[in-house]
């Protein structure tokens, strides 16, 4: 039992809650920065790669420091240290959390280097094989796996084009609907492929289901030498044996799902960008590591994140949050962020099993800008609801087009001086508008094209996307959700809640056989009727 209270038991909660009640309600970001002209800088953070501007956000100088004690007396500090030291922190699972071990550099002291090493050597050594594509015949790598088996690979792989592999096409299977693998197949020739089938347990459906496809498709097209064009990256070496691969790479119950693209699930990575590009994504990480397990909260990048969630989830009430990377090949980075917030920190329960009388994680979600921009920044801007925008700028790109690289940019910049500073009522019955329906009251018209303003944004800016820069961020965004879960009194490392789904699954698969209803509930009685036939 921990000697530390839950959040809403200390004594910087109820502070927390009269200074939202006193300031945090009627802050204005607007009036904010013109009484404070230190604003910005008392609002940023440089961590190791990651500069962060926070002063956009609904908060003061006393809400910082109130969530700092809140920190303190939550006992963060001594959850983050337990965590990297290998204690069982995941309860329910009784298993240690220690996805900050793979990217510990040799000497580190940390947990179980010996054998992390000796995988990391073998993976990067394997990887260095495939990409000498003269001797490998490797052009297309087939990642099968799903969530955290496939969401970092599937993240990183693009995100890192400009220092990949010219001649080797990557692919990732994830969903068991056949639409999935059926057109990645049509474009693959046996002989030139690898198959990297990837699941921490060997027992997933959908990964069994899709690798049980690729090998048979691997076979119907006279595909020959299975053990090397399948290899596998799963804790569960003896089900990969059966399967026919002899080639794997393995890891430990201890790397989390959503926190394993650091360790052989990390292959397609390490087959794109090389081994010393993977030992960098691996370094930017530990700097972010140890970032986090050093600094002052005041100063800490991640902890700074995961306290200003609480702050909006817990006492401005903000449901969600929205991700806007402005650099395409962060285009899967929202969905990766899905997994890692919503399936660590989407609980109902606390750490002693009692319901939580205040709400947990989000709804993350996002797209790369400008895309977002044409789709549902109408909402962020003048829908009902406040919505927290979290943007991402690089300053320099890796294609040569300076023209759009400034556009990308600016786009950036506007959207969350937009949010912030909004368009008055006046302003806009100032404006004319040609496109105005005739016989429009002006002061209505007006009223349409007011923006409230006011709405809180993070601006976090890399130099460049590199594999250093781009561990630092994910482990970045690992800490922050470790933070907000730590201060929330969860358990961010296991996944119940994808359990029932998956029983009911296996329950209701052999009524498509049988065509047999009994037991169920009408309404599924009826879809599993007009879906059979
Ligand atoms: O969705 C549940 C989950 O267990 C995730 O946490 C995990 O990343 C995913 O399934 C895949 O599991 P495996 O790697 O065992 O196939």
């Amino acid at each position: 039992m921990s000697v530390h209270p839950r959040c809403d038991r200390a004594l910087a909660w109820r502070a927390l809650q009269g200074h939202y009640q006193a300031h945090g309600r009627t802050l204005d970001l607007r009036e904010a920065f013109a009484r404070d002209p230190g604003r910005v800088d008392a609002f940023s953070c440089q961590a190791p790669e990651v500069f962060a501007d926070l002063s956009k956000n609904l908060w003061d100088l006393a809400t910082q420091k109130l969530l700092v004690e809140l920190a303190g007396e939550c006992g963060l500090a001594q959850r983050r240290d337990a965590m990297f030291a290998g204690k069982a922190i995941n309860s329910t699972e009784g298993r240690a959390v220690l996805h900050t071990a793979l990217r510990a550099p040799r000497g580190s002291g940390a947990p179980f280097e010996d054998e992390v090493r000796a995988v990391l050597d073998a993976m990067l050594a394997f990887a260095e094989t495939v990409r000498a594509t003269t001797t490998s015949g490797i052009r297309d790598v087939v990642n099968i796996g799903i969530g955290g088996s496939d969401l970092g690979p599937q993240m990183a792989v693009p995100a890192l084009h400009g220092v990949a592999h010219r001649d080797i096409r990557f692919h990732f299977v994830s969903n068991v609907d056949g639409h999935d693998i059926t057109p990645v197949l049509e474009h693959l020739r046996p002989e030139s492929t690898l198959f990297i089938v990837a699941s921490k347990t060997f027992t997933t459906q959908e990964t069994m289901a899709n690798a049980a496809v690729a090998r048979r498709w691997f076979l119907d097209q006279g595909g020959r030498d299975i053990a090397r064009h399948f290899v596998g990256t799963t804790t569960n070496l003896s089900a990969a044996a059966a399967f026919g691969i002899t080639t794997t790479f393995g890891f430990w119950d201890w790397v989390g799902g959503r926190y394993s693209m650091w360790s052989a699930i990390g292959l397609p990575i390490a087959i794109a960008i090389g081994a010393e590009n993977f030992r960098a994504l691996l370094a930017g990480a530990h700097a972010m590591d140890r970032h986090f397990a050093t600094e002052p909260f005041e100063r800490n990048l991640p902890a700074q994140l995961g306290l200003l969630d609480v702050w909006y989830r817990n006492f401005h009430g903000f449901a969600s949050r929205s991700v806007a990377p402005y650099h395409q090949g962060l285009k899967r980075l929202p969905a990766y962020l899905q997994q890692l917030e919503m399936e660590s920190n989407g609980k109902r329960v606390d750490l002693a099993g009692e319901d939580l009388p205040y709400a947990t994680s989000p709804v993350v979600w996002g797209e790369p800008g400008t895309n977002g921009q044409h789709a549902f920044f109408q909402m962020l801007h003048q829908g009902t609801d406040v919505i927290p925008v979290e943007f991402i700028a690089v300053r320099e790109p890796s294609h040569p087009h300076r023209d759009l690289q400034v556009k990308a940019l600016a786009n950036c910049l506007a959207q969350s001086q937009a949010l912030m500073l909004g368009k008055p009522a006046e302003q806009a019955r100032g404006e004319r508008v040609p496109t105005a329906a005739p016989g429009i009251d002006a002061d209505r018209l007006a009223r349409h094209r007011t923006f409230p303003g006011n709405r809180p944004s993070t601006t976090l800016v890399l130099q460049s996307l590199t594999p250093r820069s781009l561990g630092a961020l994910i482990a970045m965004y690992e800490h922050r959700v470790f933070t907000a879960g730590a201060l929330w009194g969860i358990n961010s490392f296991d996944q119940w809640g994808v359990e029932l789904g998956k029983a009911l699954c296996s329950e209701l698969l052999p009524r498509w056989t049988t065509g047999d209803t009994d037991g169920l509930d009408p309404s599924t009685a009826s879809l599993l009727r007009r879906l059979r036939s």
